[in-house]
């Protein structure tokens, strides 16, 4: 794998000897014996959040649903919080944290979401903290606004002053400052109506944001032909989502994100439909949907033996998912996800005979080294804070 100026020029054939001569500043790795593939490109993650919930986690394991404890206090509601009491730079510090792991684990590029401010100052101050803590950091961050998360208890009775505000002022307060590169909407029971999730779609737009929803995780409920209609950038979980609404995203090419890390933390067994969207000719991205409620792993690995045990996908297309897919829900189809001539040169070495070792250590493997732009920034699950290599 042949680099210059971050980007993969010229990929040898298998065995082939690297020059002996490299260019003047040249620098070699030697990677003999191990497996090369695209860094993870994760497209659906939330970061920005203070404490862990893993009071849930005990209440779930004694039978309690998720439903059942967002309705009693817990839930998305119950991370405002942390967020609300916290200052920018101490997210910064937390986010920091999780961007470090992220890397470790395989990803070079993430999208992020915002969602536990849920007022105009703390999404701001959350997607501020966001990049805060992404300048400097090897780790790439996309940002969105989910200030449409759900609908925070000061607003209860009246949730459409509150959407009013997620529309005439988050939306195009988060775009003017280039806080945010997308605008995401929970169309579910119990968070937003598709009425509401449509006026989300129409705000991002106007604003030049592109469009995420998450839609379809407990029940069906339309945000799979809203997503089509809007071009959205994105549709994820879709764990309900019927015949037809899988055929309007795949003629729509809207990216599906599969995310089989939170039906399988809140211990359900509807998995999103992945086979039937690979047959309908549908774009399959994989993420981990990082939070502290529904699903708390960074691990990508991990997701792609989800993707095969839980939903019949090969190694090769859940790592196609986890890759290329992420890099077409992002808008990067043309330079991240692979390692062609021309893609940036963000790959990750393993210590694996085949690709099929990822997904069967069941999340245990962490790569050997991580590359960002043709830069060593892990090894062995450690982030690197400083080099040159
Ligand atoms: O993607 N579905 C909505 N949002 C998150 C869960 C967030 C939480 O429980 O804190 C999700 O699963
Ligand atoms: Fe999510």
């Amino acid at each position: 794998l042949e680099i210059q100026e971050g980007r993969v020029v010229r990929v040898g054939a298998e065995g082939e000897p690297y020059p002996s001569q490299p260019g003047s500043d040249g620098q070699a790795y030697d990677a003999e014996g191990l497996l090369a593939t695209p860094g993870f490109v994760d497209a659906h993650t939330h970061p920005i959040f203070k404490g862990w919930r893993s009071g849930e986690f005990v209440r779930r394991s004694r039978g309690d649903s998720y439903q059942q404890i967002a309705a009693s206090g817990g839930g998305i509601s119950s991370s405002i919080v942390g967020v609300r009491e916290s200052s920018t730079e101490t997210l910064a510090g937390l986010i920091r944290t999780r961007l470090d792991r992220f890397l470790e684990l395989g990803a070079t590029s993430i999208e992020a979401k915002s969602g536990y401010g849920l007022t105009v100052e703390d999404e701001l101050k959350s997607l501020r903290a966001l990049q805060l803590a992404a300048a400097g950091h090897p780790l790439e961050v996309s940002p969105t606004l989910l200030g449409a998360h759900v609908v925070p208890p000061e607003f209860r009775s009246d949730p459409d002053s509150y959407l009013d505000l997620v529309c005439n002022e988050m939306i195009p307060r988060s775009a003017d400052e280039r806080l945010a590169h997308a605008v995401d909407v929970f169309l579910e029971d119990g968070a937003f109506s598709l009425k509401q999730a449509k006026r989300i779609f129409q705000a991002g737009k106007r604003c030049g944001l592109g469009l995420r929803i998450h839609a379809d995780q407990f029940h069906s409920g339309g945000g799979a032909r809203l997503a089509a209609e809007y071009s959205a950038l994105s549709a994820d979980h879709m764990d309900y989502t019927d015949e037809a609404g899988l055929e309007v995203l795949a003629k729509a090419g809207v990216v599906m994100t599969l995310l089989p890390g939170a039906v399988f933390f809140l211990g359900r067994e509807h998995y999103a439909s992945a086979r039937r969207m690979i047959e309908l000719g549908g774009r399959l991205a994989l993420s981990t949907d990082f939070n502290p409620g529904s699903s708390p792993t960074q691990s990508m690995p991990l997701m792609m033996t989800l993707a095969g045990i839980k939903m019949n996908l090969t190694p090769a297309e859940s790592l196609w998912a986890a890759t290329m897919g992420g890099a077409c829900a992002l808008s990067r189809k043309q330079d991240l996800g692979t390692l062609h001539p021309g893609y940036q040169a963000d790959f990750c070495l393993w210590e694996a005979g085949e690709l099929d070792l990822i997904p069967y250590r069941c999340g245990d493997l962490v790569p050997e080294a991580v590359f960002k732009r043709g830069r060593l920034v892990a090894r062995r699950g450690v982030r690197l804070q400083c080099n040159n290599g």
